[in-house]
């Protein structure tokens, strides 16, 4: 667990007329060329402003996309800097590499209050080897490193663990925010708690229900995973995807959660279709009866009442994946519907709700609900890792560092 006390943050960094460089994560979606989801950036914008407005140099590093150690010029982050300079609606200056000559010439040119993005970090090899040149490298065009990348904080790379070994280290204002909403999630929850787990696999998965089922009171479990469940307890799933070789396993994931007194809460029903396609003609069945040439790609009405019931008992909420095949209509109905109501009894003050990875931010924008969850993490491995209880190497470096770094 990561307490607020346990790392610095902005409140403790005198950074007038210092040169800070602050790792973000620009690793945005494109699509045809062009950025398809600015919410990075604009989660990124208020650490950026704070600094500058404070007289700080800013610069900014990250990765972006997966270059493989080469200079690859489609994953160039000038397009993002340019972005970024919408966003802020301030310049934000480019340098054509993160460390070098290059980066120093446009590090010296700063002044107080100037905003600086250097080119992707990964077009260095020695930036996913954690490499210590390189870090010390990046260290060198600076005074001080604030880490607001909460969603690269699961990798042990030159710009996210590596440079905290050369320079006092701080959490940024996005960075704070994340911990903070995880540590309420899931080590001082409000009680009770529960979690909605959807996706594809167990065998993915694993990690994760294992953790939760020892830290919540509810855990339910939708999406394909739920299929590999009910197949396990000897329930005819049809043609619906599931895991044979998992069943072991999650008749023993269910047996360990009696043990710890976690509900667990498993679809009644579904909706089922012959083939995943778009408007494919479905039926609503029990989920013990489910035709032999039929698919679950939904969870039917019955369990979206039940979960309903369920949310209005809990305090807290945690969701990591849809609960069905939302992407293609009418699989939407129960994950909108669910999504909806957490907005609603969250609104009404009744719940905490948090939510992060990919499929389930979009699963809320599509339900219309993004803004109405307590906290939706920017993460997508990162949050999972957390999920799963393991200790992210970026948020160690932040604590280690702020044991032992004297205050600036
Ligand atoms: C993410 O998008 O989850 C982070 O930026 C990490 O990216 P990666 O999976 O390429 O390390």
């Amino acid at each position: 667990m990561v307490e607020k006390k346990s790392f610095k943050t902005l409140d403790d960094l005198n950074c007038n007329g210092k040169r800070v460089l602050l790792r973000g994560d620009l690793n945005v979606p494109v699509r045809d060329g062009k950025i398809s989801d600015t919410t990075r950036l604009e989660r990124l914008a208020p650490t950026i402003r704070e600094l500058a407005n404070k007289g700080a140099k800013v610069i900014i590093v990250s990765h972006f996309a997966r270059p493989k150690g080469k200079r690859v010029p489609e994953m160039s982050l000038r397009p993002v800097g340019e972005a970024l300079a919408k966003i802020l609606g301030k310049p934000v200056a480019f340098a054509d590499d993160c460390v070098g000559p290059d980066a120093q010439q446009a590090v010296n040119a700063m002044k107080n209050g100037d905003i600086l993005l250097l080119e992707n970090t990964r077009f260095h090899p020695g930036e996913e080897k954690n490499d210590p040149t390189l870090s010390k490298e990046m260290a060198e065009l600076a005074d001080v490193y604030v880490d607001d990348a909460f969603s690269s904080a699961h990798r042990a790379h030159a710009s996210t663990e590596g440079v905290t070994h050369f320079l006092p280290s701080f959490a940024g204002r996005l960075m704070e925010a994340e911990l903070n909403a995880l540590n309420i999630a899931l080590e001082n929850p409000k009680r009770p708690v529960g979690a909605i787990v959807g996706g594809s696999k167990i065998s993915t998965k694993l990690d994760l229900l294992s953790n939760l089922i020892s830290k919540v009171d509810v855990l339910i479990i939708g999406g394909a995973m739920a299929n590999t469940f009910l197949a396990a307890q000897g329930i005819n799933v049809g043609k619906s995807l599931q895991e044979q070789e998992m069943h072991d396993t999650a008749r023993d994931i269910l047996k360990e959660a009696t043990s710890r007194g976690c509900k667990i809460i498993l679809p009644v029903d579904a909706v089922v279709a012959a083939e995943f396609k778009e408007n494919t003609a479905t039926q609503t069945v029990s989920v013990k009866n489910i035709p032999a040439d039929q698919m679950m790609l939904d969870v039917g009405p019955e369990t979206v009442a039940l979960l309903k019931k369920e949310l209005a008992q809990l305090k807290t909420l945690v969701w990591n994946g849809p609960l069905g095949a939302f992407e293609v209509a009418p699989f939407d109905k129960a994950t909108t519907a669910v999504a909806q109501e957490a907005a609603r009894l969250t609104k009404a003050g009744q719940l905490e709700s948090i939510a992060g990875g990919g499929d389930t931010v979009s699963a809320l924008k599509h339900a219309g609900v993004l803004h109405d969850i307590s906290y939706v993490s920017t993460a997508g491995g990162a949050f999972l890792e957390w999920l799963e209880g393991k200790i992210l190497p970026g948020i160690l470096a932040l604590t280690e560092v702020a044991q032992t770094a004297a205050p600036l």
